[in-house]
């Protein structure tokens, strides 16, 4: 059901499953550098479980999820790109349900790295091959210490976006004076005159959460080795 207002009334733009993991990568990417760096591997291939399972539900989510989860609509040509950032400057809050597009590439690139950085960390091998990921069994030594190679890479690249992330909301808060984070944990944004978001059923989150833990386990334990 949308609905419009031409007041600005609290319009719910991020549903749950989109906040909780949202904050919940933010302590398991932490909670993964800080395992790594400790050398406890066993916990660090524990959160990185964790944060595949989550990119995982994400990126289904994204595929049949609520209006403003999708993922689809984050493609933003320079066109759309452009009109945005024109209309922004005319406009103090230029009101954006969702993603604005700049914003829908961030959030694409830092998926997608860190799908990336949790796949390469199942064929990640040490330097002495005695920590390794789980499908590390089905490479090489050397195509494990790859893996192992860019996975440290790639979470340098990922540290690099997350600085911009948050560096492009403080942009707002201080110079657009629009509050992104509110919205980010409440779920809800004052806007005036716009559609509210068609939000997806949470059963459909639950079954899509238990299909990409259940993912991540039988990748994780390697059941088609057998
Ligand atoms: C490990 C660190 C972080 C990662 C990986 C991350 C990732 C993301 C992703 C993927 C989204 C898109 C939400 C979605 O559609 O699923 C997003 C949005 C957002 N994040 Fe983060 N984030 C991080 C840290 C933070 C921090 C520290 C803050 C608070 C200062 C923050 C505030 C927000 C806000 C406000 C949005 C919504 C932006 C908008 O309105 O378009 N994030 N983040």
């Amino acid at each position: 059901m949308s609905e419009t207002s031409a007041r600005a009334a609290p319009v719910r733009v991020w549903d749950l499953p989109v906040r909780l993991v949202h904050w919940l990568l933010l302590p398991l990417i932490a909670f993964s550098w800080w395992s790594a760096e400790e050398g406890r591997l066993d916990w660090h291939r524990l959160s990185g479980y964790s944060v595949l399972g989550l990119v995982l539900f994400r990126i289904l989510w994204g595929l049949v999820g609520s209006q403003t989860a999708r993922l689809a609509p984050l493609l933003a040509g320079p066109g759309a790109i452009s009109r945005y950032f024109k209309k922004a400057g005319l406009e103090t809050r230029a009101p954006v349900v969702g993603h604005n597009p700049l914003g829908g590439w961030s959030v694409l690139a830092m998926l997608a790295l860190l799908a990336a950085q949790t796949v390469l960390g199942l064929f990640a091998v040490d330097v002495d091959g005695i920590e390794s990921g789980p499908l590390a069994v089905f490479v090489s030594f050397e195509t494990g210490r790859v893996a192992a190679a860019i996975h440290e890479i790639t979470f340098n690249v990922i540290l690099g976006l997350v600085v911009l992330h948050v560096g492009a909301i403080a942009y707002y808060a201080v110079f657009k004076r629009d509050n992104l984070v509110g919205p980010m944990i409440t779920g809800r944004k004052a806007l005036a005159g716009v559609a509210a978001p068609k939000l997806a059923p949470l059963w459909l989150a639950i079954i899509l959460a238990i299909m990409a833990g259940g993912v991540v386990y039988a990748v994780t334990k390697s059941f088609w080795a057998f």
